[in-house]
């Protein structure tokens, strides 16, 4: 889950591709490397940020309109100068950057090393790289052919895009699992892991799919596959804006992208939700209507945060639908030999819509019959166009590790699929629909008056920034919503926090309760209140610390915990819309409190291409 970025053209290649790096950088940001092709190749890499590279000699920069890099997160060697990309073959022919992993490189390397070749890194990179130039030698082919052989062998996930001594006007780029997006410019062109480092020079772009490669040169775009065919390039428009990928004055993306909500909420349910009319339209469902009110049951597949959206559907499709429903981690589900086949419904749920784990885990159900239905943010990804139909969560471009603004974008698709599809079933009444909808129509409002209680939050932030262990509890619908805020908080902060169904607590997790113990409850007014108070004075009774998440207008929570947070009443079924928003803010001010680089947190990234 590296950030690659390439540019052929016409204008300086350096300073196109530090910027594009700087904008993937929390795809990784370990090390990273740029190699320019002026007269000759020249490479410059370091282990840390992208800016170290800007240290490098302006000489060599100037020139050069031709260029690849790559800002890292390690698989295959840890951290450092050595294992940075770019690479180059022995012979120092051929230089790639790669984004993936090469599942079978100790094989490949092996055998390479037979032949006398060496490697100055850890990186299953720079086998790869010398494994081409060994075909291209041994074939006396050109390096098209080479790649296409050597790409025949490989096993694992990659896009690489490789420069060519001799060749200083042509990149050649391929791709398997991993993303790759081509800008299509007048005379240049721009290739990188995502748009966001492409979107201020052009917005037409060529999605390009698994098993294709593309030969590249400042005029002429050209895409086949490993058979040698030649495809026709599916050029797009791309519908996002350039300030919609930077600060907009925040300090940080992740406040950025918790204030954004209002307005991402309203684009998720913009062209859905029509109250003049009383009526949700969601195409991808409709088209299916029959597959989701026929289904025996549904899966939920996905990772992470997506997970805890899957949770809180679980709850809303089973109520609302009465289908049973199965909320699936994919990592477990891809290698659990699933029972999953004809009648049934997979839905696949992903911000970056580039999950490895929950693309594999899509493509076994697909082979197996499943229907696929995706609920995708990032538009043209991966996992939107494996799936059968899907519906975008319209949330805009997330740049933050922490996964904020989509979660409840997330939420929001997921209930109004719940919504749809019970009304289909009459498994709710008209007067049910026509209450949630209304409901619906008043989030993005509802969310807003949370987020003008950030100072209030930013003071019980400042009680709880040197804890070292920190419990979220919750009930019913909420439940998610305490294991997503522990999530957060573990993102970003680094502090041991766990999430747990609060009766669980007597099970065994109240044996940690003591008065250093931060115990943060969602206890926002449903039908489980009554229940959650009692788990509170549970609590209380063991001099535990807590902070509640509770309904305007509550006096007795108010009485009990330590700090409050506030949000407006919601109906349960979309109370994880507005509960989880103190937990976003209180993650991020406790972050920033620790001094922590909030958009960043160590050892993550934002999409996780590898297993
Ligand atoms: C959440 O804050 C994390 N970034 C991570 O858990 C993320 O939710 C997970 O990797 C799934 O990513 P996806 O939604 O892009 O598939």
């Amino acid at each position: 889950m590296c950030g690659i970025v390439a540019y052929i053209g016409k204008q300086p290649a350096f300073p196109v591709i530090l910027k594009g790096l700087k904008r993937l950088e929390y795809r990784g940001y370990d090390s990273s490397g740029i190699a320019l092709f002026g007269d000759m190749v020249n490479t410059f890499k370091k282990k840390g940020r992208v800016a170290e590279l800007e240290a490098w000699d302006e000489e060599i920069i100037s020139e050069a309109t031709v260029g690849i890099g790559h800002t890292r997160w390690a698989t295959h060697g840890e951290p450092s100068d050595a294992n940075a990309h770019p690479h180059s073959s022995n012979s120092g022919r051929l230089t790639l950057v790669h984004n993936g992993i090469i599942e079978n490189y100790a094989s490949l390397k092996q055998e390479l090393v037979q032949k006398g070749y060496t490697f100055k890194s850890k990186t299953d990179t720079e086998v790869l790289v010398n494994f081409i130039e060994d075909i291209q030698i041994n074939n006396n082919s050109t390096l098209e052919e080479a790649m296409r052989i050597a790409l025949k062998r490989v096993v694992g996930a990659y896009v690489i895009i490789v420069m060519e001594e001799g060749f200083p006007n042509r990149l050649i780029a391929a791709r398997k699992g991993s993303p790759l997006v081509i800008g299509v410019g007048e005379g240049e062109h721009f290739l990188a892991s995502d748009a966001s480092p492409i979107i201020e020079y052009t917005k037409k772009v060529i999605y390009v799919n698994d098993y294709e490669l593309a030969i590249i040169t400042p005029d002429e775009i050209i895409l086949k596959n490993l058979g040698n065919e030649t495809i026709t390039p599916y050029i797009q428009q791309l519908d996002m804006e350039l300030a919609q990928i930077e600060k907009g004055g925040f300090d940080h993306f992740m406040l950025k992208e918790i204030f954004d909500q209002p307005g991402s909420l309203t684009d998720c349910l913009r062209g859905r939700l029509d109250m003049e009319n009383l009526t949700l339209t969601l195409a991808g469902v409709e088209e299916h209507m029959s597959v989701f009110s026929q289904a025996k049951r549904i899966i939920i597949v996905a990772c992470g945060t997506s997970w805890h959206a899957g949770l809180v559907a679980e709850y809303m499709i089973e109520t609302l639908c009465r289908i049973p429903v199965e909320v699936e981690y994919a990592s477990e589900f891809r290698y659990r030999n699933p029972v999953v086949g004809e009648g049934d419904v997979l839905i696949a749920i992903s911000q970056s819509g580039e999950t490895a784990d929950t693309l594999v885990a899509i493509e076994k159900a697909k082979e197996a019959g499943a229907f696929i239905f995706g609920v995708v943010n990032a538009v043209g990804s991966s996992i939107a166009r494996l799936s059968h139909s899907g519906a975008y969560t319209h949330a805009g471009p997330e740049i933050g590790v922490a996964s904020t603004k989509a979660f409840t974008a997330q939420l929001t698709v997921l209930a109004m699929m719940a919504i749809k599809i019970g009304r289909e079933k009459k498994t709710i009444t008209e007067a049910e629909y026509n209450r949630y909808l209304a409901e619906l129509a008043l989030i993005p409002e509802k969310v807003k008056a949370v987020l003008e209680t950030h100072e209030s939050i930013k003071e019980v932030a400042k009680h709880y920034a040197d804890a070292r262990d920190f419990l979220f509890l919750g009930r019913g619908y909420n439940f998610p919503v305490a294991l997503e805020g522990a999530l957060k908080l573990k993102e970003i902060s680094y502090i041991h926090a766990e999430g747990y169904p609060a009766a669980e607590m007597k099970h065994g997790p109240i044996a940690l309760v003591d008065e250093n113990l931060p115990v943060l409850f969602i206890a926002t007014k449903d039908a489980y209140y009554e229940k959650i108070v009692s788990n509170i004075q549970e609590i209380k009774a063991r001099k535990g610390m807590v902070i509640a998440v509770i309904s305007e207008g509550d006096t007795l929570i108010r009485g009990m915990a330590d700090h409050v947070m506030v949000v407006p009443e919601v109906d349960e079924l979309l109370a994880p819309l507005v509960s989880v928003i103190p937990t976003q803010i209180l993650s991020y001010y406790i972050g920033v409190l620790r001094g922590l680089d909030v958009d960043k947190p160590r050892n993550l990234a934002k999409s996780v291409t590898v297993e």
